[in-house]
């Protein structure tokens, strides 16, 4: 049987275990540029033992930015300071993708330098607000990316790839998830087209694939996860049809012979992740959504049980910077204050203690 604390070979990396960090925008990255600082490197240190930490999400381009201080990577001063966290992670014997993320609709127009709009797949705007410094606003109306601007945006996913890997990571995760850019074209709502890029599931899949193709071919099927969402009504997200959409894009995907998968599972979609996992031939990182439970250690059986290769936590992680220790210890855990998630310093960030530094300080939440 699995054990989720053994190791596991995934891409060209051996692992030290089978627990994921999942990916969690914190809106900290104050340096220059909207580039990483020394505690950003400091809070995914402390999360070294992790099998794989992947980052927050990460603007593989100016206009794919959509909340306040969030890194990017596509300048050479993000690739400088972003090599501080990889250095501080390996020195620690972890392993960290990055995970690029293209917001695309979900965009705040105040963030974006003269010029820039948000863009999406159609000119559809979520329902809804978005969170900015300026306090929530109403989502805007995309400008839809023509076939230059699809192909540009490729290109950016390709450029801040290989940005990746000159900074050290040890691949990237695509974000398809979350009703984010690739999940906008997967969806039938927010993407309305006409043309190969939309109206089937197998145009609507177009992107992500194209997206997944192009930096394979730049750094590598083995440096290379994805990430969906399958029925995340996220963003205002709709998908008429979810198991036709998926099973296609998961097809093409495991063709491409990528790393992962990372499936973020919402409630009540447990039988499709086994479809899923059946057309998929290489490894499967699940995250179950159990808002507003963060997710627990019940989870692990999913490995034992063969569901998943891996499991990812989100907000346990977050709080819990030695969540494989406390896993194998059976807790206690620290509970996640989600009043500082977003944006602040270290306090809820590089502040919760481990279980030696915390000697019965903690708060049992699972
Ligand atoms: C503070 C916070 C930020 C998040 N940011 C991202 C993100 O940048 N990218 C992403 O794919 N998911 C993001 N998520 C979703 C998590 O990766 C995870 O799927 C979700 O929290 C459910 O897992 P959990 O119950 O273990 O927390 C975020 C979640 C939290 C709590």
């Amino acid at each position: 049987m699995p054990n989720p604390f053994e190791p596991y070979r995934l891409g060209r990396t051996t692992l030290t275990n089978r627990i994921v960090m999942a990916p969690m925008t914190r809106s900290r990255a104050y340096g220059p540029g909207a580039s990483p600082t020394d505690l950003m490197a400091t809070y995914y240190a402390q999360r070294a033992s992790a099998g794989l930490i992947v980052t927050e999400g990460t603007q593989p381009s100016i206009v794919g930015q959509g909340y306040p201080d969030t890194p990017g990577l596509h300048s050479a001063e993000q690739v400088r300071a972003w090599r501080m966290v990889t250095d501080a992670v390996h020195d620690r014997g972890g392993h960290i993708f990055a995970q690029l993320m293209h917001v695309g609709r979900v965009a705040d127009p105040a963030l974006l330098p003269d010029g820039l709009v948000p863009v999406g797949a159609s000119a559809v705007a979520a329902q809804g607000q978005i969170y900015t410094h300026a306090g929530p606003k109403p989502f805007s109306v995309p400008q839809p990316l023509d076939e230059a601007g699809i192909q540009q945006t490729i290109d950016d996913f390709v450029d801040a790839a290989a940005n990746a890997v000159d900074a050290g990571f040890d691949g990237v995760e695509l974000h398809g998830a979350n009703g984010y850019l690739i999940h906008q074209f997967l969806s039938t709502n927010a993407n309305q087209r006409t043309d190969r890029w939309g109206g089937t599931p197998e145009n609507r899949a177009r992107f992500g694939v194209e997206v997944a193709r192009a930096v394979v071919g730049r750094i590598g099927a083995d440096r290379v996860g994805f990430r969906i969402s399958p029925g995340n009504t996220a963003q205002d997200i709709e998908e008429a049809e979810i198991e036709a959409t998926y099973t296609g894009l998961v097809r093409e995907l495991d063709n491409l012979s990528i790393a992962y998968l990372h499936m973020l599972e919402v409630p009540g979609q447990r039988d499709l992740t086994r479809r899923l996992r059946g057309l998929w031939r290489r490894s499967l990182i699940l995250n179950p959504d159990t808002r507003p439970n963060p997710t627990g250690p019940g989870v692990l059986a999913l490995i034992e049980d063969g569901t998943a290769d891996l499991v990812a936590y989100g907000a346990l992680f977050l709080a819990n910077p030695d969540l494989p220790a406390r896993l194998a210890a059976g807790g206690p855990f620290n509970t996640p204050d989600r009043s500082t998630f977003f944006g602040g310093d270290e306090h809820g960030y590089t502040d919760y203690p481990t279980l030696e530094e915390a000697s019965g300080r903690t708060d049992q939440v699972a």
